[in-house]
């Protein structure tokens, strides 16, 4: 059997970054952040950051604003959803649901092996370990039995445009997890960084039906280059 090509992912190093790449977020010491994405959760999420594990592990400006719409716009009617997080990196957006939005099967918060530890870490943190699972999962890999099982219908990825060569595993994954369950809702944030963002995006037009998401803080966030989608299946 040809064994799976392991995703490239970049070393959160400026060195590894192409030159038409504008500034990713400044580079923290690991510390933990107390964080109510603007008062939307009465009791802080824990989350405890440290790049040493690689870029996932700090909040991405994607994060916060895909946290916060699901927040405010989703407390309520998820309750009978299957969550699952692409690209978590500590698992902020995934935390942040399973904390404050009503949700009555765990979810799960999903990465690279590099990031296991942290997003079990930040889910001890903040004692959700019945409503949150970390598990591995590699883009443009197959899907692990325990997902397939699972077949989520809400997929949530932030900022997990940043790095070409990953784009087509990126969108592999996306198409899988809408053959799995054709009627899902992939909730997608991403920061336009360089020009190469937009060719993913023109490519995911073409692969799935993709609409703007209305949000109240859309002006604020557009300004600073992000953008918020919704892919369904075509
Ligand atoms: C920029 S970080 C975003 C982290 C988090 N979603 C946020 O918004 O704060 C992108 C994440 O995608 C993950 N990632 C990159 N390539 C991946 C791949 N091939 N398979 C799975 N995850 C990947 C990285 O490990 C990283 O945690």
């Amino acid at each position: 059997m040809i064994p799976p090509i392991r995703t490239p992912s970049p070393e959160f190093s400026p060195l590894a970054i192409g030159e038409d790449l504008a500034p990713l977020p400044a580079y923290k010491s690991a510390g933990t952040a107390s964080i109510d994405f603007s008062g939307l959760l009465a009791d802080p999420l824990k989350l405890h950051e440290d790049l040493s594990s690689g870029c996932g592990g700090q909040t991405w400006p994607a994060g916060m604003v895909l946290a916060k719409h699901m927040l405010r716009y989703h407390k309520d009617d998820l309750s009978q959803s299957r969550i699952l997080e692409l690209g978590a990196g500590g698992g902020l957006v995934g935390l942040a649901v399973a904390r404050g939005c009503a949700v009555e099967s765990p979810l799960f918060i999903t990465d690279q092996l590099e990031m296991h530890a942290l997003m079990e870490l930040n889910i001890k943190l903040n004692h959700l370990d019945t409503q949150a699972e970390a598990k591995i999962l590699n883009w443009g890999e197959p899907l692990p039995k325990e997902i397939v099982d699972f077949k989520p219908d809400v997929i949530l990825a932030a900022d997990c445009v940043y790095f070409e060569p990953a784009f087509p595993l990126l969108l592999a994954t996306l198409t899988d997890l809408l053959k799995l369950c054709p009627s899902a809702t992939i909730y997608f944030c991403f920061k336009k960084r360089r020009r190469a963002d937009m060719q993913f995006l023109k490519k995911a037009q073409k692969m799935f039906k993709v609409a703007e998401v209305a949000d109240d803080d859309r002006p604020i966030f557009s300004r600073e280059g992000l953008f918020l989608y919704t892919f369904k299946a075509l």
